[in-house]
């Protein structure tokens, strides 16, 4: 941790806000790219929580979730994606990104959200409650991703019925 000033988490404000998250993500995915269908979902639907880090009146983090949909024994059941999660490489290793994803998982138990699946690395994601799909019987859409970085997470804590492959609504 730093002692940097800390970092006030809230929801995004759309217009305003997409240009400063779109800089934040290209910073932060410059090495590995980013996933542009993203970008259209922050700005135009309404179904997606995105939420911002703002220190100092500027944006330095955004994670966004959006709509998956398992389809699971008794029909499709309807969770989310945490779909992108940047933090400016300046403010990164001060919990910003913890802050963030904490913040969006609360928001999902408070709805009563059923599962959350990401794609990321293996050895950060398990420190929010994410586990390996596999050992939930819940499999990633695309079969080309590594089986450790495709994992699921029940803000609930309810698994009954949550098997099968899970797809993000729009891509
Ligand atoms: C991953 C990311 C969002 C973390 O943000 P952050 O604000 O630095 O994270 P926090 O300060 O909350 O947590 C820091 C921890 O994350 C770990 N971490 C950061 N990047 C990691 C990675 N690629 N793999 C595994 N762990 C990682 C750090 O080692 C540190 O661990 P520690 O708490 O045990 O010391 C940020 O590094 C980032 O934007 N990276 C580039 C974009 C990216 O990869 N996004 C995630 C896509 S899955």
């Amino acid at each position: 941790m730093s002692d940097a000033a800390p970092a006030r988490i809230r929801p995004q404000r759309r217009p305003a806000d997409l240009a400063a998250i779109e800089a934040v993500v290209a910073r932060a995915f410059a090495k590995h790219g980013g996933t542009a269908a993203f970008r259209d979902f922050r700005a135009s639907r309404e179904d997606i929580i995105s939420l911002v880090a703002e220190r100092d009146g500027n944006i330095v983090g955004t994670v966004l979730f959006s709509p998956v949909v398992l389809d699971s024994p008794a029909g499709p059941v309807a969770g989310m994606g945490l779909g992108q999660l940047a933090v400016d490489p300046a403010c990164q290793q001060q919990g910003i990104g913890s802050a963030l994803s904490l913040a969006g998982l609360e928001l999902l138990r408070e709805q009563a959200c059923p599962f959350v699946i990401v794609i990321g690395h293996a050895g950060y994601y398990p420190r929010f409650g994410f586990a390996p799909g596999a050992d939930h019987g819940i499999e990633c859409q695309w079969d080309n991703i590594p089986a450790e970085t495709f994992m699921v997470m029940f803000p609930t804590g309810k698994r009954e019925g949550l098997t099968g492959r899970a797809a993000f609504d729009g891509l």
